[in-house]
């Protein structure tokens, strides 16, 4: 992707959150969760936000292609996706030692523990569909309800994507050695009968890699556009 068009999506998206939020009651206080969540899983640990600011943008520009009505929910959807791993231990959430198949069931766990956390703040159907399917694979062998095909909803048939591509490039976790762009997608291609071939195929022709810079810019762009958005409607209301 060009500077000159992630530009673009960027600014598509700035411009979504801030149509999203305006004037708008509901859609303010989803996103004031949103961002408290986020700023939660911040607090306890700094990579798994950076995880899922990646799947939030990632997701958002997968769905501004191929279920474009609620684009922005993908991007909310993303940011919380993983909230219900703020019970992990450290050496499960940080990665700092291996870990057995008890564990492993353990970590299945995350996705319950969101939609749980996710359903009692009333968040919108669409981002507890992301946090509840993003497991799941098209081959049949993902998690919780190991749904395969079509019968996994559109929500888990792209966040699924993002997820991995953000997990595999991920910086910071101990476990896995850090891989680049090209060797993402090189495992995506491998590893295709986990997705929706046509959800790849999207994939593997939008995204390039958005440096850090863009993601972080990103981050307080759209918190600032809500504040903005926020103060806007205190005033019209007084
Ligand atoms: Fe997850
Ligand atoms: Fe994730």
């Amino acid at each position: 992707m060009t500077n000159q068009l992630i530009d673009h999506n960027l600014e598509a998206l700035l411009t979504d959150s801030r149509k999203y939020t305006h004037e708008n009651v509901q859609n303010i206080l989803t996103m004031n969760t949103a961002q408290s969540l986020y700023e939660t899983i911040r607090l306890r640990d700094h990579f798994t936000a950076s995880h899922s600011l990646k799947v939030a943008v990632y997701s958002y520009l997968l769905a501004v292609k191929l279920d474009p009505d609620l684009a922005f929910e993908y991007f909310i959807g993303g940011l919380i996706h993983d909230v219900g791993k703020i019970s992990f231990p450290d050496y499960i959430l940080k990665g700092t030692s291996k870990f057995g198949n008890e564990e492993r069931e353990n970590i299945q766990k995350h996705v319950i523990d969101s939609i749980t956390i996710l359903s009692k703040l009333n968040m919108p159907p669409k981002v507890i569909r992301i946090a509840r399917f993003h497991h799941e694979r098209f081959n049949g062998s993902g998690y919780l309800e190991e749904l395969s095909g079509y019968h996994i909803p559109i929500e888990g048939r792209i966040t699924s994507i993002a997820d991995i591509y953000s997990a595999i490039t991920d910086e910071g976790r101990a476990y896995q050695t850090i891989q680049t762009h090209e060797q993402a997608i090189l495992i995506l291609e491998n590893e295709c009968s986990q997705f929706d071939p046509d959800i790849l195929n999207t994939f593997l022709h939008i995204v390039e890699v958005i440096p850090d810079r863009y993601i972080n810019t990103i981050e307080s762009n759209i918190f600032n556009e809500l504040q903005n958005n926020i103060q806007h409607l205190e005033f019209n209301t007084i």
